[in-house]
């Protein structure tokens, strides 16, 4: 029986170091409620993301809920979005009473085209939402130009881009608020766990009074708040976890060169490319399945699974084709052309350090034999 290789796997501190943090946590009677992991943790994060302000959450989904909350955006405004990510970013925006309006996506990074922004733009728009998708900057120049011109909030979908800089600068500075996921699956993890960062000194009060149910003092609620209280035992995976991940990085570093070396030769097989001056988060390896490759990502795809390894289709369907978004006005074909192009073309590979050389081997060897 062949083993199940997975896109990812993910990061763990050795047992018997995260056996001393429990004792700790059990020693302090302190499980939860911004406790000393937790602030520690929120310390933590500011050097490693070179940001101001660090508001750690029990997930990513609830912290990029509670980023919309805070910013007060009117009710039943529309918020610009992109429809190639995971459901949660649109989702985060319909829970707030918004209304998503769907934008196209720009060919290489696979974020939101900011030249087609402005065209999206009506008297009800509030905000735009970006993602970095798979650990590629979007253009946050050119947007936070647009939300100047319109008055407009910029919020980024930050799930994929843990210590990514660009020129330098941590990315979770741009915009009004940044969040970031820290759920397994993702590079630097806390099991489930994520965290907003953000420049504006008077969003650290109001964050935290939205985390905590909108709790302000023991006989004072003034707003709707949310559970989205990061636990002890979360934040001490993430304390471990944080002396480990360069390390991942650097072993991803290798395995990504070994796949750009080998799949550069194949025809019809595309590497999106990193800008130059953005640091690689190591997030994903997404690759393109052309038109002039002999298979097609669905076959590739399959072709791949009959071997037991599991890439990804990240992202089809397109949010944009749920159910639920799919009559939204936005939602047509014709709105996000490049959108639904790629959705049929993408591929995201295996990629994490300690995938075994016979895998990597394999995996190039499936893609280069261009047969079912
Ligand atoms: C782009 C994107 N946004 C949001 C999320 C949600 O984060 P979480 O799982 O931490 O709630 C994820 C993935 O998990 C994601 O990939």
């Amino acid at each position: 029986m062949n083993k199940n290789i997975y896109v990812t796997q993910p990061l763990l501190p050795k047992l018997e170091d995260f056996q001393i943090q429990l004792e700790e946590i059990w020693e302090s009677k302190q499980l939860t409620n911004a406790g000393c992991k937790h602030n520690l943790l929120e310390q933590e994060l500011q050097k490693h993301l070179k940001v101001p302000n660090v508001s750690l959450f029990n997930n990513g989904t609830i912290a990029l809920l509670t980023a919309l909350k805070a910013l007060d955006l009117p009710y039943g405004s529309e918020v610009i979005t992109t429809p190639f990510t995971f459901a949660a970013t649109p989702h985060c925006i319909s829970w707030n009473g918004l209304n998503p309006v769907f934008c196209d996506i720009e060919p290489n990074t696979m974020c939101i085209d900011a030249n087609k922004i402005e065209s999206l733009i009506t008297e009800k728009t509030s905000a735009i939402l970006a993602v970095h998708v798979y650990g590629f900057p979007c253009d946050v120049k050119k947007i936070q130009e647009i939300a100047d011109k319109y008055n407009l909030k910029v919020i980024y979908d930050g799930a994929h881009v843990f210590s990514t800089e660009i020129d330098g600068v941590g990315i979770g500075n741009f915009g009004d608020i940044t969040m970031f996921s820290f759920h397994a699956t993702k590079l630097f993890n806390t099991i489930e766990g994520g965290c907003l960062t953000y420049k504006d000194e008077s969003l650290v009060k109001k964050i935290y009074n939205l985390r905590n149910f909108g709790i302000q003092s023991e006989e004072l609620v003034e707003e709707v708040g949310i559970n989205g209280k990061m636990n002890e035992i979360q934040a001490s995976v993430g304390l471990l976890n944080l002396n480990l991940y360069k390390e991942e990085q650097e072993k991803r570093k290798t395995l990504r060169e070994f796949y750009d070396s080998e799949l550069s030769k194949i025809k019809g097989i595309r590497i999106p490319k990193m800008p130059k001056n953005t640091s690689d988060s190591y997030q994903y390896y997404p690759i393109i399945i052309e038109e002039d490759y002999p298979l097609t990502r669905n076959e590739l795809y399959d072709k791949l699974k009959k071997e037991n390894i599991f890439a990804r289709k990240y992202f089809y369907p397109l949010c944009s084709d749920y159910e639920c978004y799919k009559n939204l006005p936005s939602s047509c074909v014709e709105n996000l052309s490049v959108a639904n192009k790629y959705k049929n073309r993408v591929l995201t590979l295996p990629f994490y350090g300690d995938l075994e050389e016979e895998f990597r081997v394999k995996i190039i060897k499936l893609i280069k034999i261009n047969c079912l």
